[in-house]
């Protein structure tokens, strides 16, 4: 298939992007993140070592890859100072093969602190954020009054840019005592990490412009998942970016025919973190099972994600946007033992049939889902290298998926760790 392929998620994150990213990097030379920010959590397990990312892409577990982040990402620069430390104590060496767009916007402390106020001023429609201060720098980039990577590098712009905030953010900061409202402080923070950037800087849409033109090999991976799309999700219970196909044009700033191939990743249940609707999901022991045999807390937050049934109805939404070309299926796994297991086919609404996602949320929020009962199996899938040694209804589960959604698969994971993989 194509080589230069784009990993996005196709439900509401956390769908195992971080693993499927780190077994495709083995064959590509450039890893490249595009949208989000810290908001994303993304765990790889490879010999018994955890690792989990939420700035740094996925390839910088492989020795020697080039690792980008484009400037459709929103960048907390003490988080990734942080990132960077913990990587270096698992021995991971970034120096020299890690590159950040100067056009990148910066989420700074007074962001989360917004994003925790704006939560909490939502009362009950609260969305659950990460409290990342996502949003908020997404607002500022929009607006045009974010600060960027460059600015790091012109301290009287930096200062000038923050004392607009004071005026912006007034409602925000002024007269408040949580010490990310201190914007000195901030300036003066951001100050001592200029050394720590400049060497990692770079017009990352032009390196890899001329990657490509060299014949290299290019991954670009997505962080969050299609139906947290800000424009194409369940709007307003999505994230800021753009997670679908888009974002990695626009966040790296690359052509489209610098794509080949769309990979969808597809947990073999669903998940959601966070608030919204879901229709799928189940509040009862299936639930529960599925959270404690999935180990569904969240990589970034620890909070308990909601679960349930694969949902076919957002799925062939998400492929029809994506132009999803082929899908990695992760976590069959944790389905072993389960007498029967369902997906659903349709929603109904007031007795009609809905055969697709239906744009009002509100709508969405009272379907009913129909679903379709499979076999279940009762084989160990875990760790299982080929198609063919899995139950046979496990086998009958992945294709219904696929011939459901009319794509092939390219992966199926039967466990956390790197090795735990079919490669189809
Ligand atoms: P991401 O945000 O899409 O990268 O996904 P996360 O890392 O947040 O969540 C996926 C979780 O499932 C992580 O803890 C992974 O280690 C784990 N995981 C990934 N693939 C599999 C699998 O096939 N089976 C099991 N049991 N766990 C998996
Ligand atoms: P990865 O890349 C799962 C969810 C939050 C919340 C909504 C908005 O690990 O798959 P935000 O902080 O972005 O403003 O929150 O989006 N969310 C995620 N859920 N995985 C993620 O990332 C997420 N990033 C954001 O829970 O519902
Ligand atoms: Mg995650």
């Amino acid at each position: 298939m194509g080589k230069n392929k784009v990993v996005i998620g196709c439900q509401w994150g956390d769908e195992g992007k971080g693993k499927i990213v780190d077994l495709l990097a083995a064959d590509a030379d450039i890893i490249a993140r595009f949208q989000g920010g810290a908001n994303a959590g993304h765990t790889i397990i490879v010999d018994d070592k955890k690792y989990v990312l939420h700035l740094i892409p996925s390839g910088i577990i492989h020795p020697g890859k080039i690792c980008c982040i484009g400037n459709g990402v929103v960048l907390d620069p003490f988080g990734l100072r942080e990132e960077l430390d913990v990587l270096a104590g698992q021995g991971i060496d970034y120096r020299g093969r890690l590159w950040i767009s100067p056009a990148t916007n910066l989420v700074l402390p007074y962001h989360k602190l917004i994003d925790a106020v704006q939560e909490k001023n939502r009362g009950t429609g609260s969305l659950g954020t990460t409290k990342r201060g996502i949003g908020p720098a997404y607002v500022d980039k929009v607006a045009r009054q974010g600060i960027r990577v460059v600015d790091l590098f012109s301290p009287d712009r930096l200062r000038r840019r923050l004392d607009y905030q004071r005026v912006v953010k007034e409602q925000y900061l002024a007269g408040s005592n949580d010490e990310r409202s201190d914007l000195d402080r901030t300036c003066e923070e951001l100050l001592g990490l200029v050394e720590l950037f400049r060497p990692l800087v770079t017009d990352v849409s032009r390196m890899l412009h001329q990657a490509h033109a060299e014949g290299k090999t290019i991954l670009y991976e997505g962080a969050q998942g299609s139906m947290l799309d800000v424009d194409l999700g369940t709007y307003p219970f999505a994230t800021s970016s753009n997670t679908t196909v888009g974002g990695a044009l626009t966040g790296l700033g690359i052509g489209l025919k610098m794509i080949d191939e769309v990979v969808g990743v597809i947990k073999a249940y669903a998940t959601r973190v966070g608030a919204g609707p879901f229709p799928t999901e189940l509040v009862d022991d299936t639930g529960e099972r599925l959270r404690a045999e999935g180990d569904e807390y969240g990589a970034t937050t620890g909070r308990p994600r909601r679960c349930g049934w694969l949902d076919l109805v957002a799925l062939r939404h998400v492929v029809r946007i994506n132009g999803v070309d082929s899908i990695a299926i992760t976590k069959l796994d944790v389905l072993d033992g389960l007498d029967e297991v369902k997906v659903c086919t349709a929603y109904e609404l007031d007795g009609q049939r809905l055969p697709e996602v239906p744009l009002d949320l509100a709508q969405l929020g009272h379907v009913r889902p129909v679903y379709e009962t499979l076999p279940g199996w009762k084989a160990d899938s875990t760790g299982q290298t080929s198609f063919g040694s899995l139950a046979g209804n496990a086998r009958k589960y992945l294709n219904f998926v696929a011939h459901d959604l009319n794509v092939d698969i390219c992966v199926v994971s039967t466990g956390a760790k790197r090795q735990e993989t079919i490669m189809m």
